[in-house]
């Protein structure tokens, strides 16, 4: 008999830009798991961008609507999620999860996304507000996970770091 997974689900969380998704869609690859973006869910749920959410219904509207999607996809088992970087910030996260912190560097993070990304996320329009969010939400990132991987490497360097931990903790 197989035996139980000691977690049912994996979480990736991070500041925005850190390559949550990338990850994510690496780990389904490897492990045959189903992936499943919170951002992506909203955003098909509601026929709009983040950024229009934002813009039409505001920030606390887009957390509601973050709250009970990551609430329904803990409810199922065996998925890989990739979490909005706020999510874990208004939301504590289930300890049945194995919860991956995907922790880079906010200039690292700056170098790594395209104008064409920076321009999709709201809270990242201005810099200076944008780290000093970042150096408010580091701590809970930490707090939260089970795991952080140094993702200051490059992409494919630190999904073999995740994937050997994971491999190693029986985790799904
Ligand atoms: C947010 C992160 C974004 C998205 C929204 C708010 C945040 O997701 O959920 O723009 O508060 O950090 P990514 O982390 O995928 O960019």
């Amino acid at each position: 008999m197989k035996p139980k997974p000691v977690y049912d689900n994996i979480v990736l969380i991070g500041f925005m830009g850190s390559g949550k998704t990338s990850v994510g869609k690496a780990l389904k690859r490897q492990l045959y798991k189903k992936f499943v973006d919170v951002d992506t869910i909203i955003e098909t749920e509601e026929n709009a961008s983040v950024s229009d959410i934002f813009q039409n219904k505001g920030e606390e509207y887009f957390r509601s609507l973050e709250q009970k999607c990551i609430h329904r996809l803990m409810q199922n088992t065996g998925q890989i999620i990739s979490t909005g970087g706020g999510l874990p910030i208004y939301n504590s996260l289930s300890k049945k999860s194995l919860i991956i912190y995907i922790n880079a560097d906010f200039d690292v993070i700056l170098k790594r996304l395209p104008a064409k990304e920076r321009d999709k996320r709201p809270l990242l329009q201005n810099e200076s507000k944008a780290r000093a969010l970042f150096e408010q939400r580091k701590h809970i990132y930490e707090e939260q996970a089970n795991f952080s991987v140094d993702a200051n490497q490059s992409i494919p360097t630190f999904i073999h770091v995740i994937l050997d931990y994971i491999l190693d903790q029986r985790v799904l």
